[in-house]
């Protein structure tokens, strides 16, 4: 297959590229590098530009042959949503919205979208979910998730489209070949922050000590992100069964299933470096949530995929990452 990636070089769709390229699919890109990395583009067709540019866009599809398309392209800072939504809704929303045109009038019927565990309502009996549970999203950026989940599943029942949501928990970790990994230079995900304060001596803040939960942090079900790149793959593998005429729209959580604390995470990360990380408590940030776990039975069932590898996997990844991210990013 030939698969384009909108935002192929950022963390989630380089390591996406990678998985693909392993498959034996050929990968096209187009990032504007707002965030990406050029060179997460190796052995890709890269194309740098912005996805709501109509003739780059018309471009890509006639000097390639593209069978399908994943949409990772986005901004993904949750307090950044809190206070410039519109940024968020004009990129996340408008932006897809433009995508989805240039796809349908050159043809390109099958997308796999980039959402996030971020669109469900809070867990009500423990805190496991599936894709049958409520959804309210509880940030602008969440909601740009949901608007776009619903843009997909009505243009998927009045014309060709097919598309598949994967709902991705707690992305962590690096490629395990180390072809890429988090690129930001201060990543606002928990383990990029514990990586930032362990390698500064600084101090690490849980944000968010008083939820609801056994230990006070938050239930995140936090995933390898070469597994979820692999959950992706088996997604376009099986696009064409998966929807149908009759349901041209799926949404699949793509988690581990297993639940573990944001307190949990930090004994995993100490046990990793052998080293106690200094820690304090401070208030939740805008727009976090008690989270969740995903249930993975639909994943299961529909993409014969399960998560392989584990938190201690990714934690390893993504130290092995940390000095090639500081090389490439000079510091
Ligand atoms: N990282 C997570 O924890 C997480 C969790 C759930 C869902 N997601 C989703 O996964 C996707 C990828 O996230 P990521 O962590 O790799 O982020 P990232 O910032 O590393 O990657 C996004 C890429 O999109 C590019 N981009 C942004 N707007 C663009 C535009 N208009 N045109 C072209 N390129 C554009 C950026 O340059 C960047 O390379 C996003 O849609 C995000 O919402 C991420």
């Amino acid at each position: 297959m030939r698969i384009l990636i909108t935002g192929g070089a950022g963390y989630i769709g380089s390591t996406i590229g990678s998985a693909a390229l392993d498959a034996g699919h050929d990968v096209v890109v187009i990032d504007d590098l707002s965030e990406g990395r050029a060179e997460f583009c190796a052995g890709r067709t890269f194309y740098q530009g912005d996805i709501g540019d109509a003739e780059l866009l018309d471009k890509v599809f006639s000097e390639n042959r593209v069978d399908a398309v994943v949409h990772c392209a986005a901004h993904i800072v949750v307090p950044e949503s809190v206070a410039q939504p519109l940024r968020y809704y004009e990129n996340n929303v408008g932006k897809t919205l433009d995508l989805l045109d240039g796809m349908l009038r050159n043809g390109v019927h099958d997308i796999v979208f980039s959402s996030s565990a971020s669109v469900y309502a809070d867990p009500t009996d423990g805190f496991a979910v599936d894709e049958g549970h409520s959804t309210a999203a509880d940030s602008p950026y969440a909601r740009t998730k949901l608007m776009m989940e619903q843009v997909l599943a009505d243009t998927a029942g009045a014309t060709r489209l097919r598309a598949v949501a994967l709902r991705y928990f707690n992305p962590l970790g690096a490629d395990p070949a180390l072809r890429s990994g988090q690129q930001r230079p201060h990543p606002t995900n928990v383990l990029g922050k514990m990586l930032d304060a362990w390698s500064e001596g600084s101090t690490f803040t849980i944000t968010g000590c008083d939820w609801d939960t056994p230990d006070g942090t938050g239930i995140r079900d936090y995933i390898h992100v070469w597994d979820l790149a692999q959950a992706h793959v088996a997604a376009l593998e099986h696009l064409r069964e998966l929807v149908t005429d009759e349901q041209s729209y799926q949404v699949i959580n793509v988690g581990t299933g297993r639940p573990m604390s944001v307190r949990e995470l930090t004994d995993a990360f100490q046990q990793a470096t052998g080293a106690p990380l200094r820690i304090t408590e401070g208030p939740a940030r805008p727009g976090d949530v008690i989270g969740a776990y995903a249930r993975t039975d639909k994943a299961a069932e529909l993409l014969g995929w399960h998560a392989r590898l584990s938190v201690a996997d990714g934690i390893r990844d993504a130290l092995a990452w940390l000095p090639k991210r500081r090389e490439m990013l000079g510091y």
